[in-house]
């Protein structure tokens, strides 16, 4: 068993960015960041889950969408949902094929080439993740749900900070670019 791993998932348990917010993030994208529909933009959402946030890129903006994650499980149910999308025949096939998951460790991997970070985690797990923000590109756009990042800003500039309101309780998205 590799314990490392075992740790990082009990330390960021499993909790999907709630749909009611997926549509106002991916409008500030839209609006505010340049995200154009059908482009060779790319996303990367780290620890995707169960595919929420990727499904919902591929779906609306046909953009190349990768979920990394380690829980197998929540993988398999996100190419479990792309499968039953594929069969109800809602969508094109070259449509589903943008959105793409793979078993890895979010503490390893080069973000070099993607235009928009995605990362639902806890202030806890952030600091860890300071090397992995260091490799993405300049003007890069990442953006973490509910927790911002604390002591980044030698690397990124926060730009905007979106308000979800719910049962009068407010949640925030953050949205940050690569500055060097
Ligand atoms: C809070 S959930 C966010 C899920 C998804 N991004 C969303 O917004 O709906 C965090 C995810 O990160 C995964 N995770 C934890 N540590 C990880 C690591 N080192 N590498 C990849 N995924 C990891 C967990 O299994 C969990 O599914």
């Amino acid at each position: 068993m590799d314990f490392g791993k075992f740790h990082s998932q009990l330390e960021l348990p499993f909790a999907e960015t709630e749909n009611e917010f997926l549509g106002d993030i991916f409008n500030t994208l839209e609006l505010e960041f340049g995200l154009k529909y059908a482009s060779n933009q790319k996303l990367i959402d780290l620890g995707a889950g169960n595919g929420n946030m990727v499904i919902f890129a591929a779906l609306n903006y046909c953009i190349k969408a990768f979920g990394i994650e380690l829980n197998l499980n929540l993988i398999k149910e996100a190419r479990s949902r792309i499968k039953l999308l594929k069969k109800e025949g809602n969508y094109k096939k070259r449509v589903l094929k943008k959105a793409k998951f793979k078993r890895r460790d979010f503490f390893t991997y080069n973000l070099e080439e993607y235009d928009y970070i995605y990362i639902y985690s806890l202030p806890s797990m952030h600091k860890y993740l300071k090397h992995v923000v260091r490799t993405a590109k300049k003007g890069a756009i990442i953006i973490t749900h509910r927790h911002k990042l604390e002591n980044f800003n030698s690397i990124l500039e926060i730009e905007y900070i979106l308000t979800h309101k719910r049962d009068k309780q407010e949640f925030f998205t953050f949205f940050y670019k690569k500055i060097s």
